[in-house]
This record gives structure tokens, sequence and C-alpha cells, in this order.
């Protein structure tokens, strides 16, 4: 896409929408890469202007903070313990996005008080006035409080990697969101590929059975290969779109950035909105 091209759609995307498109990175099984994903993908969407606030909803095991190498001294749990507003604990990480750093150890959402997940449902409804994308990285597993975040979005990237222990949990992940059976679009990214061939027999996989087992259709979200330089940037505390610009897992995010402002993977959809949607979760 030429920048002009790219320009060009960005303005018809921001003309048309009124407000964030909400997209939650989950998985089945844990350590698959979705924090990276989404803190790479966070920066790289911000370079084409985008307004992103990436939100660690892993409650337990929170460490976005850590890929960007900030050291915030608020989080989502001192806005559940009233102490600060959302906006407050919003932090400017590198690579111009907004990071709402997680809480680890706290309470899952589950546990959470009627009150406290109002304060939730109102500051995210906030943010998607003034942001353009919301991406929630939601921890692993179909826990009441990932659960509760992928009902929230209006697209799931389900990230796995080719192991069979991580296609197997994507996919019954994908059964549990699909079993709603709403308007949300479900995407499945294969993560540390060794090659495209390799990423597209496991997406052929996965959308093969959810089609004839549970008649949806997911999406193909791409793939990001398997990269020492993510490793490294892990190590360094910076991420590897900023690190290693060049390296291949760099280019396959900025692939997966294109893709998404392209409207290929998780096209915008007019909806209820985030706060509709959590309010309608939490009524329940
Ligand atoms: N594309 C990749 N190439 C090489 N290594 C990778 C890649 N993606 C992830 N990793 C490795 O996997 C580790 C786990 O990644 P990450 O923390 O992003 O996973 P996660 O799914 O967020 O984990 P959790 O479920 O614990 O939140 C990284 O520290 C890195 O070492
Ligand atoms: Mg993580």
């Amino acid at each position: 896409m030429t920048v002009i091209d790219q320009a060009s759609s960005l303005r018809t995307l921001t003309a048309s929408r009124a407000r964030a498109s909400v997209i939650a990175i989950t998985s089945g099984k844990g350590g698959v890469g979705k924090s990276n994903i989404a803190v790479n993908l966070a920066i790289r969407l911000s370079a084409a202007r985008k307004k992103v606030v990436l939100l660690d909803a892993d409650l337990g095991l929170a460490n976005a903070d850590v890929l960007c190498g900030l050291d915030a001294p608020f989080n989502l749990a001192h806005v559940l313990a009233r102490r600060k507003e959302l906006k407050q604990v919003m932090c400017l990480a590198p690579g111009g996005f907004h990071l709402i750093g997680g809480a680890s150890g706290l309470a899952r959402m589950a546990d959470l008080t009627d009150f406290d997940r109002q304060r939730v449902i109102h500051a995210m409804a906030e943010l998607e006035q003034s942001a353009d994308i919301i991406l929630i990285d939601t921890g692993a597993g179909i826990s009441p409080n990932v659960l509760s975040f992928t009902r929230a979005a209006d697209h799931v990237l389900v990230v796995t990697t080719p192991e069979p222990t991580a296609i197997t949990d994507a996919y019954a992940v994908i059964k549990v969101i699909c079993r709603e059976n709403d308007s949300r679009r479900v995407s499945l990214l294969v993560n540390q590929v060794r090659t495209s061939h390799e990423a597209r027999a496991v997406y052929e996989r996965i959308a093969q059975v959810a089609r004839n087992f549970l008649g949806v259709s997911v999406l193909d979200g791409g793939y990001c290969v398997l990269d020492e330089h993510v490793q490294t940037a892990v190590r360094l505390r910076r991420p590897f779109v900023l690190s290693a610009p060049r390296s291949a897992a760099s280019l396959c995010i900025s692939h997966l950035a294109t893709r998404l402002q392209r409207g290929m993977i998780t096209p915008h959809q007019a909806g209820s909105g985030f706060f509709n949607r959590m309010s309608r979760w939490f009524r329940r």
C-alpha cells in the first residue's frame, strides 16, 4: 500500500467510525505470544497514526509493561481500589500507544463487586470515545475474566502456535466464544511458525473443524514467524518492532497491522458499543 493509499484508507475509516474498534487478543494455552503480539501490533498501528490503547487485562499475570520497559506506578489495581481513574493510570508507551497496565495477582473480574464492574464499564466507555483502536490482552484460557473481555470486544483474535496442545486449546476457546452466537468476528493468528505453509496448514485445520462441528467461519488472522529477535527483545524489555524493525517477526506484525486497517481480518461493524455490550454481560 502506498503512503497516499494508506492515508486515504485511514481517513475513510476515521470518517465512518464513531467509536473505537475493540479487539481482544486471547488464547487457550498460555505463553503462545499474545502479549508480544499485542504490544508490537499497538506500536505498528500507532505508527499508522491510529490512537491505540492497550489494556492489559490479564489480571493474574500482567506483563505488557515489562515488555515495554515501563515501570508505571499505577495500574488497573489502583482503578479497582478507587484510588485512580482509568485515564490517570494510562501511560505513554514506547512507540506512541497508551498502555493501561494490568494488575498482577489481582482477583478475577468474576470476583469483583457489581460496583467495581460498573466502574470498569464506565471507564472503558470513555476510552471508546477517545481511541481509534482498543486492544485487550486478555490472558489465557476460558476463565470468567477472559470471557468477559472477549464478550466485550467486536473482534477476537485467537493466538495459537503449531503445537498440538496449543491447537487443541485454541479450538476449545473458539468453541466457547462462538457458542454465544452473536455478531463477533473470530480470527486465528498462528505464532512461532517456521514457514507460511506451516501457518496455513494450522489455520486450515482449525477453520475446517470449526466449520464442520460448530458451523462458524474463523477468519485467517495471519501468522508471525518464530524469530530469535523476539526473545532478545523480551530480555531487553524493548518491543521487537523497535529493537529489530527489519526482523522477520516485525515484518509479520506490519503485515498484520496493514490487514487490520484494510478490514481484511476484523472489519469494523456498526454495533452497540463496548459500554452496551459490557453492560449486557454484567447484567446477566
Ligand atoms: N514469534 C516468536 N518467536 C520467538 N519467540 C516467541 C515468539 N512469540 C513469543 N515468543 C516467546 O514466547 C514467550 C511468551 O510470549 P508472551 O509473553 O507474549 O506470551 P503470552 O501468550 O502473552 O503468555 P501468557 O499466556 O503467560 O500471558 C516470549 O517471552 C518469547 O520468548
Ligand atoms: Mg501475556
